[in-house]
């Protein structure tokens, strides 16, 4: 029915009006705001009011969306809707985890949920479409926007794709809680080199079919409404201009039929990348390639009806990227209704609710990592005296993270009010700052400048560490030191931090050291040093309330981390899924074998690791039949026992070597795992069942292929795992 509504649609728009769908800007109240008079002088004004503007970002509010979609509602020839699009990444206005944190709580349930939640604000703010999730896989701590991602594991980056992408949907567009989602950036994104943004990408096919592709896939099996290319060129061709992408294989190999849209004027920067001597080429390049929607960059604004008119380009192909626009716009069911999703009451009903924080306090809990625990000294138990130090002790606003649409400044609760709240009045709480992280501007648009040499708190610090039983470290970087445009070459603690922590360790090494960071940091020295470490991340609204419970007791941590934490910066990239390698020994004194001659092979902290209070003991693993035909699945099972005194909650990983392959094998990969809750002293049988479709990879033609042979399977609690069984694929 919609197909039939979009093509009698079409045949009534011009060649301008449908150019016009592929036109987006980025608006503020200019037009709708108290100020609006001056901005109807404007040509975007004009355009808009004329159908020269098929979507928006930025544009937010039920009170402002409305006002805009009247303008253009009223006043173009054909009255076709606006679609309203902002970065909803982890919250609209209740934050969640940054998707960094949430995705070490491995509970797809929960990140549904929080994606779902996010929606739910938006839609009732007058949105319609996120530009989220972002799916690139990335194994590169260097790269600021790691803290957006789900880490560096093809197949948990899919079921986390899926998981939000459900969550940002729903079952059905057209209701009023959901919006349409955005897999992006299509694609190579997270693989820029050195780990700078907006970097060329110089990959294999191997690594593009089997590291980065899998979660856009599955993002297409969930049908996410939209695509979004992304900045980098990989392989010498940009990805807004590459036709194997956009074509070969997200149109023909997956079938693909929602929209593409530009990354933010990424069009005209096919001129910067030098494959465009001037616009109107970028635009021919990009429509040409398959993006539909040129993002904040006015190449097709400018120039499609000329390529048209001169017959560079087919109108066809103008066809089919609006028929992807409208067909958005109808399934939204903004047709039906323009302002359905501008609802002032719903709005304060709905956005920033008691129910929505709870909610980031349960994911907020379950993402928290614990590192290191020395002898036991978390949960903390009657300390008397403790001293809070740190820049971000009593930071409210770091917890929030990058990318934080529209929380609320200041909002969340931080470390030191959770402690407060937390602890028996018994105990002496008291505060040093320490050092300042950084100085001047903090916020999204300004580079942070990072404070070097004020050590004027050193002293009052060292002070309170001296007379206190306890010290608890709160440090790392702030929320404007990951995310877009912040990658960093050095991945340690920032500023004086580190000098700070080690002059408090000199004085009191009864330390716990809590965490708060958008990426894997090199905490070498900690580790080696602090008795107790806690990743924290950017938490989120409640982050300070989730991580005091944690330090007391009342909550378990449970997550693993889904990034490995290198020992240092030179190791990078590090990931847990790599090749075997034609020199792969580890035996001591060897010299000539794949490795720096300064540092072990290893990660400081492994893919998939993080502890409990629990202790959890794995049995063996059985498998139901040594062997599988193609039509065919194992069982395989193993017994985790909980043998401490207290229930908690293990993530069981299951990963899988291929032995032989006609394309070098990776040493493992993840094929599934159940997070699961042992009550203490008991234990549960973890069943999974492995089918060939597990066992099969990409070849670099982008075949998938099945080959017989043998395989182990691992299961353990970490990618470190080293127990397996092997069987055979007959
Ligand atoms: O969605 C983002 C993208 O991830 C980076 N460039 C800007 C876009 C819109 O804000």
């Amino acid at each position: 029915v919609i197909n039939t509504k979009v093509d009698s649609l079409l045949s009534l728009m011009t060649l301008e009006e449908k150019i016009g769908q592929l036109n987006q800007y980025s608006l503020g109240s200019e037009f709708t705001g108290p100020g609006n008079k001056k901005g109807q002088d404007s040509i975007r004004y004009q355009q808009l009011i004329s159908g020269q503007v098929g979507s928006v970002l930025n544009l937010l509010g039920a009170e402002n969306t409305r006002k805009m979609q009247e303008l253009v509602v009223e006043n173009s020839r054909l009255g076709i809707p606006l679609l309203f699009a902002y970065d909803v990444i982890h919250g609209y206005q209740t934050m969640f985890p940054v998707p960094l944190a949430e995705s070490a709580s491995w509970n797809l349930d929960l990140m549904q949920k929080t994606a779902q939640a996010a929606a739910a604000e938006a839609a009732a703010s007058g949105l319609h479409w996120t530009f989220a999730p972002m799916i690139d896989v990335t194994v590169d701590a260097r790269w600021g926007r790691v803290m957006e991602g789900a880490g560096e594991d093809p197949f948990l980056h899919a079921e986390i794709a899926k998981a939000r992408i459900r969550g940002f949907q729903g079952e059905d567009l057209a209701h009023n809680k959901t919006i349409a989602a955005t897999a992006k950036h299509f694609a190579g994104y997270g693989y820029a080199e050195s780990g700078k943004d907006y970097n060329s990408v110089n990959i294999n096919q191997y690594i593009l079919h089997n590291h980065i592709l899998p979660p856009f896939k599955a993002a297409t099996e969930v049908n996410v409404a939209s695509f979004m290319n992304s900045f980098n060129d990989i392989n010498a061709v940009p990805a807004t201009a590459n036709q194997y992408l956009l074509q070969d294989i997200l149109r023909k190999k997956w079938n693909y039929d929602g929209v593409v849209v530009s990354d933010w004027n990424s069009i005209g920067e096919l001129v910067n990348h030098g494959v465009s001597p001037d616009l109107k080429d970028a635009a021919k390049k990009a429509i040409t390639a398959g993006s539909e929607i040129d993002m904040e960059g006015t190449a097709y604004i400018q120039h499609l009806a000329k390529l048209v008119n001169d017959g560079v380009i087919q109108e066809t192909l103008i066809d089919d990227a609006v028929r992807n626009v409208l067909e958005l716009k109808f399934k939204l069911g903004l047709f039906d209704d323009p302002y359905k999703y501008s609802d002032l009451e719903r709005e304060n009903e709905i956005v920033g609710n008691k129910q929505h924080h709870a909610l980031a306090e349960e994911i907020a809990k379950e993402s928290i990592v614990l590192l290191k625990n020395d002898n036991e000294l978390l949960p903390l138990v009657e300390t008397k005296n403790i001293a809070v130090i740190g820049p971000l002790a009593k930071d409210k606003d770091t917890p929030l993270g990058n990318w934080r649409a529209q929380a609320v400044e200041n909002s969340a609760i931080s470390l030191f009010e959770g402690l407060e709240n937390t602890l028996p009045k018994t105990t002496s709480l008291r505060y040093a700052e320490g050092v300042k992280l950084s100085i001047g501007p903090n916020n999204f648009f300004q580079e942070q400048v990072i404070n070097e040499d004020d050590r004027s708190g050193f002293e009052e610090a060292k002070q309170l560490a001296k007379n206190s039983d306890l010290v608890i470290m709160a440090l790392g970087e702030t929320a404007y030191m990951s995310g877009e445009g912040r990658s960093r070459a050095a991945i340690t603690l920032p500023g004086l931090q580190k000098e700070l922590l080690k002059e408090i360790h000199a004085i009191n090494p009864n330390i716990v050291l809590v965490l708060m960071n958008g990426r894997p940091l090199d905490l070498s020295w900690e580790d080696e040093n602090i008795p107790a470490i806690v990743e924290a991340w950017h938490l989120g609204q409640r982050a300070g309330t989730a991580i005091a419970e944690t330090l007391t007791g009342k909550n378990n941590p449970s997550g693993k981390l889904t990034m490995s934490f290198p020992r240092q910066v030179g190791q990078v990239p590090i990931y847990y899924n790599h090749k075997v390698t034609g020199r792969p020994s580890t035996a001591p004194g060897q010299v000539f074998y794949a490795h720096h001659t300064d540092v072990d092979n290893s990660p400081l902290y492994p893919f998939g690791y993080g502890l409990s209070y629990s202790t959890f003991e794995y049995g063996e693993i059985e498998l139901s039949k040594s062997s599988l035909s193609e039509d065919e699945s194992i069982t395989v099972s193993v017994n985790v026992k909980n043998t401490s005194n207290r229930d908690g909650r293990e993530v069981v990983q299951l990963y899988i070597q291929d032995l032989v392959a006609d394309e070098t094998p990776m040493v493992k990969s993840l094929k599934a795992f159940q997070k699961v809750m042992i009550n203490a002293g008991e234990s549960v049988k973890v069943e999974f069942s492995i089918n060939p479709q597990m066992l099969s990879y990409y070849k670099s033609n982008g075949d998938l292929s099945l080959e017989k042979g043998d395989f182990r399977v691992f299961i353990g609690g970490n990618s470190s795992v080293e127990e397996h069984k092997e069987f055979k694929l007959k």
